[in-house]
């Protein structure tokens, strides 16, 4: 044991690596090598064989032929994980070959050539039209709009055009304009905290709690709001539980704000998945209106590239006006002949992904976008009910309860309905259940804790690995960081057939970590991924980043969003 120890501390897998190859290159000459993998007759016979690594932080003098690359990359690149199990992302990761096709056929594309890709640019300003009828827009206004290459740049731009509209209001009143600030719920992604820190904005980071659903509290809202308060961002939903924020709720509260302060404070609403899922679904966002229905919401985001259905790389913001965006924002481009409009922060950006949001739309059409989201909430029900009804894990997320009812029920209290081999009762939708993102979130019961003290929701999170499940295993925002959750995004994808297995896998994966022996188990417990941060350490060693200033940009989790969640 002691002497494992040892020669695990003196081993570095790319010192022996490279030594091992001197050696070999040394007594090459003995052995019969092609050359130059140009005159190779297939890739394996190529000098990237045997003789050479692929080069991975400087330029090769010599190129390579194409088939060769190819294969050696695409053999690097069996290594990561498989998309449709990556079941931590909200991103999709299935498209129809016909859209596929599509894609393909518009690669070369330039969302910045507008003058030379006019159907293109017909395309977006008919999925900004569409996408803003779905989310309510109101007789009389005209909604502007764009798309971008995600939500979180939607948001940025979403919370530069509440601060310039904040700054314009404070210099005609002859006000300082020097501390505005921002409201979020401490469950907020990063790109919310991202936007009031690159853009210079106090994030006012609010406690979320058990009483508030893990989500933005509003009686923290109507403290928390001045008259520096340049916006709120409300999340539909939260990236850690899938719990809708109360947006109408805290509309009211900044209503009764203006009343008596004659202050306007508006929302952006952060719908990155729910903004494709509560215009399609029964449950709505629970009832109360969430969209431009209410006046106090001047914009929302959304990311195409997650329940809107495409592949990464698009996202949508909205103004449910043209006066909410400032002149000051919009840069009129003259270029290659003609004039264009332009207020996104990207200047360049693949084309291909909104010809294939305007394909689904036109495709799918609101019924299958609807089938489709009240499929993925029915398979997030049974994965909910199935868990809980083991009496070993218990949900924080809460879409497959009654509407209403927010409370762990026991299991003997579990209706799985009994008409449909999913679960699904006839004529039942989501709106018989609580709103919110089909997400799982659950962690090991109160009962279970107490009695298998050993076996943890890491372990269960690294096994499930090994079966290629990626379920990641992370705590709570702060102050409720002693819970973690295991979270499982349910998808397109996840049909009905996988579902089964996932369940068979995690029941039985619990079942082996409950037979096993504690000892056993602590080599299980996550610690520093050796390989991988070797791997990123080199990578920027090679920028000329040193090991001090790469931890710089890390704060503790206590002091604002994580960093996991995504
Ligand atoms: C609520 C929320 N906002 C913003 C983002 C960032 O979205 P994107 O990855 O499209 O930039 C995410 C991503 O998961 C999210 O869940």
């Amino acid at each position: 044991m002691a002497l494992a120890r040892h020669i695990h501390e003196q081993v570095d897998p790319e010192q022996i690596f490279s030594q091992l190859q001197n050696d070999g290159s040394k007594a090459h000459h003995h052995h019969v090598h092609i050359k130059n993998a140009a005159e190779s007759i297939t890739p394996y016979s190529s000098r990237y064989a045997s003789q050479a690594e692929i080069s991975k932080y400087i330029i090769p003098q010599d190129g390579a032929p194409a088939d060769s690359v190819h294969q050696m990359l695409k053999d690097e690149l069996d290594l990561d994980g498989k998309p449709n199990l990556n079941l931590a992302s909200f991103v999709g990761t299935y498209m129809e070959k016909e859209a596929e096709k599509l894609m393909i056929e518009n690669l070369s594309k330039n969302m910045s050539d507008a003058d030379e890709y006019p159907a293109m640019m017909n395309m977006h300003a008919r999925c900004v039209s569409i996408i803003s009828h779905l989310w309510g827009v109101q007789k009389g206004e005209t909604a502007v709009g764009s798309a971008t290459t995600g939500s979180s740049e939607a948001i940025h731009l979403g919370g530069l055009a509440m601060k310039r509209r904040w700054q314009e209001r404070r210099d005609k009143e002859g006000k300082d304009r020097s501390k505005p600030n921002i409201l979020m719920g401490s469950n907020a992604q990063v790109a919310l905290e991202k936007f009031a820190r690159y853009f210079e904005v106090e994030a006012r980071i609010l406690d979320v709690s058990e009483k508030s659903c893990y989500r933005l509290d509003p009686e923290l809202v109507k403290k928390n709001i001045d008259e520096n308060t340049i916006g709120v961002f409300v999340i539909l939903g939260s990236t850690y539980t899938g719990h809708y924020e109360p947006v109408e709720e805290i509309s009211k509260i900044l209503d009764e704000y203006e009343k008596k302060t004659g202050i306007d404070i508006p929302i952006h609403v952060d719908a990155a998945s729910g903004g494709f899922i509560a215009p399609f679904t029964h449950a709505k966002a629970g009832g109360p209106k969430w969209n431009f229905a209410l006046p106090r919401v001047k914009s929302i985001n959304t990311s195409g590239h997650k329940f809107g259905l495409v592949y990464a790389g698009v996202g949508w913001i909205i103004w449910r006006d043209e006066s909410y965006l400032p002149k000051h924002l919009i840069f009129e481009l003259h270029y290659l002949g003609g004039t264009e409009e332009s207020y996104t922060l990207n200047f360049s950006r693949p084309g291909a992904q909104i010809i294939a949001q305007y394909f689904l739309l036109i495709h799918l059409g609101f019924n299958g976008y609807r089938a489709i989201m009240e499929n993925c909430l029915v398979n997030a029900r049974l994965l909910s009910k199935s868990l809980e009804a083991t009496g070993w894990y218990e949900c924080v997320s809460d879409i497959h309860r009654p509407k209403g009812v927010h409370k762990l029920q026991p299991p003997q209290d579990i209706k799985f309905g009994n008409n449909n081999a999913n679960g699904k009762k006839d004529g039942e939708t989501s709106a018989d259940y609580n709103a919110g993102l089909p997400v799982v979130a659950f962690r090991f019961s109160d009962a279970f804790k107490k009695d298998y003290p050993h076996v943890k929701q890491a372990t269960l999170s690294t096994l499930l690995k090994s079966k290629q499940y990626i379920i990641p295993n992370y705590p709570l925002p702060p102050k409720e960081e002693k819970t973690e959750i295991l979270r499982v995004v349910v998808r397109e994808s996840m049909s009905l057939d996988l579902l089964d297995m996932l369940i068979t896998d995690i029941i039985s994966v619990t079942e082996a970590l409950m037979g096993s022996d504690p000892i056993d188990l602590t080599m299980f417990q996550p610690g520093p991924s050796v390989g991988g941060e070797k791997r990123v350490e080199k990578q920027l060693q090679s920028k000329g980043v040193g090991h001090d200033e790469k931890h710089k940009a890390k704060r503790g989790m206590e002091k604002g969003v994580h960093r996991t969640v995504c």
